[in-house]
């Protein structure tokens, strides 16, 4: 790979803060700078930093040789409101939940160098962990075609990390780590050695990132567009939506049989779109798989009782003690937090563009459909009109059909697929 690159990370979260304190103590790069736009976070977030040195420290929870925890500290070069810092970058990763994407892409769009950068090839990389669906579509849509084909960009399938800060701005825990993330780049030929790079950037040999040919594979393995709606609905759908909770639920441990048979369900749907896209299409799908095996390829070991698949999310340990999102009432009881990203994120960015390029595709989704509808429901949004994407909220999303994008050619077109 390239030394001395300088890397921007944009963000402010559980995940954001995890790269900021891990990518600095890798000696190939030469700064690494954080960018939160989020109006009074780089403040907030410098301040508690300055308090231990500039230092964020990572706990590896469990991960040294005796199962100890490993505490990793690095002091990134700045954090910042500024957008320009972005002209010094080599490498620009956005670790943000993807409805903050746009607000990145439109910051940092007269800041990005389409020539001269120490990446390989001597382009920007500009990416996204994790991409969530339609990154490389918002991207091509703002950039333009003058900066979108003079950059490298890449996707990651999921965050690298199960991720919580513990203290802001100073200390976060990584739960859990990933075995392996699929990762995507585009233009294809940048694959390698982009993605040497963001392994790099991890600064660990896992998750393993492996290289998969399209983007559209990122865009459709999206695991939290299933997760995160079917366990929402599953937990909510016979609630009355008045009587408040002793105590938020859990989330994963919580998932019923009937919840279950959804996430398989649509699961099963986006597979149907890869078999008709590979059929008929010869797009090469490679890494989109089914969630039970994404499931067991992500948490293997930690997974306890495997008779069932509502039972392999009940027993798997990197998923124990999650609650639903919850608002604590002044009688200190608990109602849902529809607010929260699960809904929020992995509707608009998630579920309705799988159903868009379903659409386009003319690829019946009911169970897809259902889960669309209860967010749509819960957030009081309108995605859909008479079952198709075409509801005044589109806008809102990265389907295919919020770009003008009409027919399934146009789309495999357009975006290189
Ligand atoms: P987070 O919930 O910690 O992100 C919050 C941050 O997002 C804020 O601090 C702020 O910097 C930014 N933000 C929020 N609203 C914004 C707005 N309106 N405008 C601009 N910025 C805004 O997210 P986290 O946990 O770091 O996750 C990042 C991504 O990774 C998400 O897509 C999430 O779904 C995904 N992910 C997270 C996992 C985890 O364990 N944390 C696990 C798997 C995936």
């Amino acid at each position: 790979m390239s030394a001395g690159l300088t890397v921007v990370i944009c963000g402010g979260g559980n995940g954001a803060h995890a790269l900021a304190g891990l990518a600095p103590t890798v000696s190939d790069f030469k700064e690494v700078y954080v960018l939160s736009t989020f109006p009074g976070e780089a403040e907030k977030f410098t301040a508690a930093a300055a308090t231990q040195g500039g230092e964020i420290h990572v706990c590896r929870t469990k991960e040294g040789p005796g199962g100890q925890d490993v505490i990793v500290k690095g002091k990134p070069s700045k954090i910042t409101e500024d957008p320009s810092v972005v002209a010094k970058a080599d490498v620009v990763v956005f670790v943000v939940p993807a409805f903050a994407h746009k607000g990145y892409l439109e910051a940092i769009k007269p800041h990005i160098r389409t020539s001269g950068s120490k990446a390989p090839g001597g382009h920007v990389i500009l990416g996204a962990m994790p991409g969530e669906g339609g990154f490389d579509i918002q991207a091509q849509h703002i950039l333009g075609a003058d900066i979108f084909n003079n950059i490298t960009v890449f996707a990651l399938e999921t965050l690298p990390w199960a991720v919580r800060l513990s203290e802001y701005g100073k200390s976060v825990d990584i739960l859990g780590t990933k075995y392996a993330v699929d990762m995507a780049v585009t233009p294809w030929n940048m694959g390698r050695a982009t993605t040497s790079v963001i392994q790099k950037l991890v600064a660990h040999d896992h998750p393993k990132l492996t290289l998969v040919p399209s983007m559209l594979t990122i865009t459709l393995s999206n695991m939290n567009q299933v997760l995160h709606p079917s366990i929402t609905w599953g937990r909510y759908h016979k609630w009355d939506f008045v009587t408040p909770f002793d105590e938020p639920p859990l989330f994963y441990e919580g998932v019923d049989e009937t919840t279950g048979v959804m996430l398989w369900k649509v699961s099963d749907e986006i597979l149907e779109m890869k078999g008709f896209l590979e059929y008929k299409y010869k797009l090469d799908l490679t890494g989109l798989r089914h969630i039970k095996n994404w499931m067991l390829r992500s948490y293997s070991d930690d997974i306890g009782d495997q008779s069932s698949f509502h039972r392999m999310i009940n027993t798997n340990k990197g998923y124990q003690g999650l609650v639903h999102p919850m608002i604590k009432t002044d009688d200190g009881k608990y109602m849902p937090n529809f607010g929260y990203r699960y809904m929020t994120e992995d509707i608009p960015v998630g579920l309705v563009v799988t159903k868009g390029i379903a659409e386009l595709c003319e690829i019946e989704t009911p169970n897809m459909d259902v889960l669309i509808r209860f967010g749509e429901k819960v957030m009081n949004k309108t995605f859909l009109s008479h079952g198709k994407v075409d509801g005044p909220d589109v806008c809102l999303t990265r389907a295919p059909q919020a770009f003008g994008i009409k027919t399934i050619e146009e789309f495999i077109d357009k975006l290189r697929y």
